[in-house]
């Protein structure tokens, strides 16, 4: 049980952690999934909440240190992850929780923010819910994000398999731009997003995903 006032100390708590504007995209994805949690996992949104507001706690350390705490974490993807030093963070963050608010080392708060940078194989909803509201928050000023974010609202079906299929296509859509997007310039994915993308398109076979 996580409460109200638990909440706005974990929220204060995070705060003194961040710079101004990495918090500002905090505060965002916990609105984010607020919304989506209403529709998606109404009985998760505490959870919800604190994952969103630990996801990124990691990302202003020196990246030294972020190599540090995953290897003192045993992480075994450490050599893919360092060699895309912008998905570490995540990673640390899974094992920084434990040791700096253990309250919030459940085991779906620290699978979630372990994945939110790379996506992964195998993703629950509360991973995915993680993943895109990270994407689509309304801080986020970058116009696929802004597209994706109307996109997702505007178009949310009535029916719950519709709504799941949907969640799932939209994830795929950011899988399939952050991809395209690193090749374009000249980048390797990581592997672990190439293995996301192709779980959901096996899921999906026929389904064309729209990069707008
Ligand atoms: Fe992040
Ligand atoms: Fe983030």
């Amino acid at each position: 049980m996580i409460t109200e006032t638990e909440l706005s100390t974990l929220s204060s708590s995070v705060a003194a952690r961040l710079s101004e504007k990495r918090f500002a995209h905090t505060k965002g994805v916990e609105e984010e999934i607020i919304r989506m949690g209403a529709i998606y996992l109404p009985d998760r949104i505490p959870e919800l909440r604190a994952a969103a507001l630990l996801h990124d706690v990691a990302k202003e350390l020196p990246l030294e240190e972020q190599i540090a705490i995953c290897r003192e974490g045993g992480d075994r993807e450490l050599e893919t992850a360092t060699r895309s030093p912008a998905i570490l963070h995540g990673h640390a963050a899974a094992y920084l929780i434990p040791k700096t608010h253990p309250k919030y080392d459940l085991p779906e708060i620290i699978s979630a923010i372990y994945k939110h940078t790379t996506g992964a194989e195998k993703m629950s909803t509360f991973d995915k819910l993680l993943f895109l509201a990270d994407f689509i928050e309304p801080n986020r000023p970058w116009t696929f994000c802004r597209d994706t974010r109307e996109k997702f609202w505007s178009s949310m079906p009535d029916d719950p398999d519709a709504r799941l299929r949907h969640l799932d296509l939209t994830v795929l859509s950011v899988l399939t731009f952050t991809l395209d997007y690193l090749r374009s310039r000249g980048t390797d994915p990581d592997p672990t997003t190439e293995r996301a993308a192709a779980a959901l398109k096996r899921i999906y076979p026929d389904e064309t995903v729209s990069i707008q």
